[in-house]
């Protein structure tokens, strides 16, 4: 009998109604669609206008949307992990709010702050606790309001990221489908080229900081562009060798969607058929944590029972790795 694993049987994606459009950009920074196109693939990213609201109220919906989709009482979610990097506040972890919101009471809740790695590794925490007996209903939800962020007077990031993200239930199988193995690998040196200087016990906010502009991304974006090719493409040649697969096993190819150069680059490197790749970045550009749970609820209805999907991402930290699963239904 196969080995108890954990499976997605849900996912409920959710981005803002307000579209901010290349051409809305080139009247706020010095750029063009012809650039943005070209250099990153993306062509419109969805922002979190509305006053007052933050990352849980976007957690909120795709929560209770989820919740209703899979018929499930949420009395009987037993864990919710949110991961992100534009938590509401510093802390509190944004999972418990989201549980508060969603009148989840029998959970307990935490944050996994990996950057655009974090779906990844709060997929495969929240599937050990099922694999290993512990619960039976596990959410893991991965979003970002990257606009709280972003300055939108630094070109080389503002044209770059949105918000939005998704969340997936978690529950047990022993059919042989569900999250089968992941490798993955971080990097402190990495942090030099993708962070945010202040608002940390490194530099806690003050009039300085702000004058400075440092509560907002800084990315050094070649470095970050070429580690992200060779992370993903040995990332996923490990768990191809692990498993015994070879890329003609594969269904999906379910990349971090950073850039479109990265992923064509990743895709090229390992020669998978660009029909096997998942690829929204044109429009939602890059919501960091958001971005795999988006493309899996964007694919949803092409997914088939027994499907191979190699989910792979890279990020800030830098963190990056592949996981392998079989969808579930
Ligand atoms: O998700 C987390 C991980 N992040 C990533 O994986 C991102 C990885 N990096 C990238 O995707 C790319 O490096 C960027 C999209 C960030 C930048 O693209 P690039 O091809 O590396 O451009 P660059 O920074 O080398 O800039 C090339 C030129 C420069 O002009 P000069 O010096 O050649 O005259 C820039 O000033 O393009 C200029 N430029 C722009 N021009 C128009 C930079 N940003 C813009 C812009 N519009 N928005």
């Amino acid at each position: 009998m196969p080995k108890r694993l954990a499976s997605i049987t849900g996912i409920q994606g959710y981005v803002p109604d307000y579209i901010l459009t290349n051409k809305e950009l080139e009247k706020m920074v010095d750029t063009n669609d012809e650039w943005i196109t070209t250099r990153t693939g993306i062509k419109e990213r969805h922002i979190l206008k509305e006053p007052g609201k933050a990352a849980s109220d976007m957690g909120k919906i795709m929560v209770e949307k989820l919740l209703e989709k899979t018929k499930t009482n949420p009395d009987d979610i037993e864990l919710v992990i949110c991961c992100t990097v534009t938590g509401d506040m510093v802390f509190p972890d944004t999972a418990n709010t989201i549980c508060y919101k969603t009148g989840i009471k029998n959970a307990f809740g935490f944050d996994i702050n990996a950057a655009c790695s974090g779906f990844l590794f709060g997929l495969t925490t929240g599937a050990k606790f099922i694999e290993s007996g512990t619960y039976k209903k596990v959410i893991v939800v991965g979003l970002d309001v990257m606009s709280s962020i972003i300055d939108y007077t630094d070109r080389a990031t503002c044209i770059i990221f949105g918000d939005g993200g998704g969340a997936v239930l978690l529950e047990p199988d022993e059919s042989g489908n569900g999250i089968i193995d992941s490798v993955f690998h971080g990097d402190g040196s990495g942090r030099e080229f993708l962070h945010m200087k202040a608002g940390g016990s490194l530099k806690p906010p003050s009039h300085e900081t702000i004058d400075r502009k440092e509560h907002y991304v800084y990315q050094d974006g070649k470095p970050v562009f070429k580690a992200a090719i060779k992370g993903m493409v040995e990332s996923i040649k490990e768990v191809m060798k692990r498993n015994g697969l070879t890329k003609e096993d594969i269904n999906w190819l379910v990349p971090h969607q950073a850039n479109i150069r990265i992923i064509d680059g990743v895709a090229e490197m390992l020669d998978f058929d660009k029909e096997k790749v998942m690829v929204n970045i044109h429009k939602y550009g890059n919501t960091t944590s958001g971005t795999l749970p988006l493309c899996l609820w964007e694919w949803e209805p092409k997914l088939k029972k027994g499907d191979k999907l190699f989910l792979t991402s890279f990020g800030g930290g830098f963190t990056w790795g592949t996981t392998y699963l079989k969808w579930a239904y």
